[in-house]
């Protein structure tokens, strides 16, 4: 029977790796006449609304863009609010997410913090190691490009030869699989410097949807969109039983 959409015939139906830009904070508060601020507190909720849906959907790894390279240039009230609101955050929600069995780490560079919100940074990271129902990175003070400069000073430091599997290693999430699938919420269609790297096969999903928006009834309509794309990695579609029919 012919479908209207072609399926996933590469991977899974559910993305293994998610990468998420939370973007709409601010307008979803405007819109509210709250302050930007009050955004950013219910972005959480849609966090933490995000990390029980990707544990239901039995996705392994989450990845959040929640403070890039570029966002110091914000007014100086909302850059306190945000850093004061990583350090709530983490005092308050880092038991409850081992908990549920998530693993955190923390990707970006970390000489900017201060030593209260790098003391949590680290203690979460270590408190939750044994966890592994769901990898959570999140990016703080991230860069795509930052990323790429401090792989390639690490590569050269370390003198192996300049290959782009060498160069793959040094970069954050090395480890983790790539991201299969990356949502950006806020109607922009952009990546604004998130995983530049990571992202040269990841499906891009974008919604008009404001981050605070976001439930779990918009991920699984992303996850179904997802399993919907062919991802041929440059390569050609996978012969598919009807095409060996046709040819026969
Ligand atoms: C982008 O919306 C959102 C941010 C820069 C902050 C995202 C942070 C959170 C959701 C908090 C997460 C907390 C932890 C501890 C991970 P925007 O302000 O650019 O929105 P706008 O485009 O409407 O102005």
């Amino acid at each position: 029977m012919a479908t209207k959409h072609k399926t996933n015939k590469s991977a899974a139906a559910v993305p293994r790796h998610i990468a998420v830009v939370m973007d709409g904070n601010g307008r979803w508060a405007t819109r509210r006449l709250l302050p930007r601020g009050a955004g950013h507190k219910f972005g959480v909720d849609a966090l933490k609304r995000l990390v029980r849906g990707c544990i239901a959907q039995h996705v392994s790894v989450l990845t959040v863009f929640a403070f890039s390279s570029e966002n110091w240039s914000r007014p100086a009230d909302e850059v306190r609010g945000l850093l004061e609101l990583f350090v709530q955050v983490l005092q308050r929600e880092t038991a409850e997410l081992a908990a549920q069995g998530v693993r955190l780490r923390f990707v970006g560079c970390r000489d900017a913090f201060d030593a209260r919100l790098l003391e949590l940074i680290e203690s979460a990271e270590v408190d939750s190691a044994a966890q592994s129902r769901l990898q959570l990175n999140v990016a703080l003070n991230y860069g795509g490009r930052w990323d790429i400069v401090h792989a390639a000073q690490a590569l050269a430091a370390s003198g192996e030869p300049f290959t782009e599997q060498a160069l793959a290693s040094h970069m954050c999430l090395a480890d983790l699989p790539a991201p299969d699938l990356l949502i950006r919420t806020g109607g922009e269609h952009r990546l604004s410097n998130f995983l530049l790297w990571q992202l040269a096969y990841t499906e891009l999903y974008f919604t008009d949807l404001l981050w605070p928006e976001f439930d779990e009834k918009a991920l699984a309509a992303a996850i179904a969109e997802y399993a919907r794309r062919e991802r041929r990695f440059g390569g050609v579609p996978a012969p598919s039983a009807a095409d060996g029919l046709r040819v026969a």
